[in-house]
């Protein structure tokens, strides 16, 4: 696509081919045996609204390095599956304890706990099935090289939960026996909860695609600015937007005392983080030249995003 009409693009024009991973989903649930209330469950939870930013970055990235959304339609389903289940565990009792998610309720409030556990289980496992089912992956080794990097940055979402949900002590290993500022404790968080599966959707996209080591680090360092940004952004409409706008209840962060970048540097001081991680964003697309205009134009929106 010319840049001129990539700069015009709005925000539901550049998610709109991510909307075919519904219909991707739903063929793959009915075809797979599994009892009927738990394919409910996980109907409810995946078929019930959501941005699909997720799987709009797999088909977009893919789209930038020269590919084409069919070759990388499995993978975007893959990686929305472990974002609705990372979302029906993140609402749970035992997490953040919310009662509304994508403007309906929570799966456990429409269910119940037990129902909502195993289905975020049963997807966290189905989505690596649809990865090595898929034969529009053209080889097993692709299809490895994807089910790892979605494998690492699931896990990497659970570390992030685990920062962000339960103390952490100063002397962790993983620290490398340094003490974290509130500052480095937070970036820590967000880039693992949130930048993972933002980042391996930009690559596992470029993968898809083809891409060449210089387009495949361009894009890499273009998922972590989003993934952190989109973050803070999240972070700020928690503060500043309505339940009705979220479709999630607003207000949640400081209620539960979380570690978040408003409360940390105030709402000005965040919004200064998100212009200046959108500008790095944007920076790494520099070696995709005009094939990354799209991209681009994502990043500004996600920036501004009302919900
Ligand atoms: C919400 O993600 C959770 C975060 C990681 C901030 P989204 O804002 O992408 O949620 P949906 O998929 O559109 O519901
Ligand atoms: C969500 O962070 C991160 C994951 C689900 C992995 P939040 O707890 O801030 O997300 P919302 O605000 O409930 O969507
Ligand atoms: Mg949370
Ligand atoms: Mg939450
Ligand atoms: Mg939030």
């Amino acid at each position: 696509m010319p840049a001129s009409s990539a700069s015009t693009l709005d925000l539901d024009a550049i998610l709109a081919p991510a909307k075919q991973v519904d219909g991707y989903l739903r063929q793959f649930l009915d075809n797979r045996p599994l009892p009927a209330n738990l394919r409910q469950a996980m109907v409810y939870a995946l078929l019930g609204g959501g941005k699909r930013l997720r799987p709009a970055l797999v088909l977009r990235c893919c789209e930038a390095v020269g590919g084409s959304f069919t070759q990388a339609m499995a993978p975007a389903a893959a990686i929305e599956m472990i974002h609705t289940f990372s979302l029906v565990h993140d609402d749970l009792p035992a997490m953040d304890d919310d009662d509304l998610r994508r403007g309906r309720p929570t799966l456990h409030k429409h269910t119940n706990e037990a129902m909502a556990i195993l289905a975020g289980d049963g997807m966290n496992t189905l989505a690596f099935e649809l990865i090595l089912c898929d034969p529009s992956i053209p080889t097993p080794a692709l299809a490895a090289a994807i089910v790892r990097e979605l494998a690492i940055a699931t896990n990497d979402m659970v570390a992030g939960q685990v920062y962000d949900t339960l103390p952490q002590p100063p002397e962790a290993p993983e620290n490398d026996g340094q003490t974290l500022d509130d500052l480095a404790r937070l970036k820590r968080t967000h880039r693992h909860k949130t930048g993972a599966l933002i980042r391996a959707s930009c690559r596992m996209g470029a993968m898809c695609g083809n891409a060449d080591t210089t387009r495949l680090e361009s894009l890499t360092r273009y998922g972590e600015a989003i993934g952190l940004m989109f973050q803070i952004v999240d972070d700020v409409l928690d503060v500043t937007a309505t339940t009705e706008q979220l479709g999630k209840t607003a207000g949640k962060d400081q209620k539960q005392n979380k570690l978040t970048y408003p409360a940390l540097l105030g709402l000005d001081g965040a919004r200064a983080e998100i212009e200046r991680v959108q500008a790095e964003a944007v920076a790494a697309l520099k070696p995709l030249g005009d094939s990354g205009h799209i991209l681009a134009r994502l990043v500004e929106h996600l920036a501004v995003r009302r919900h």
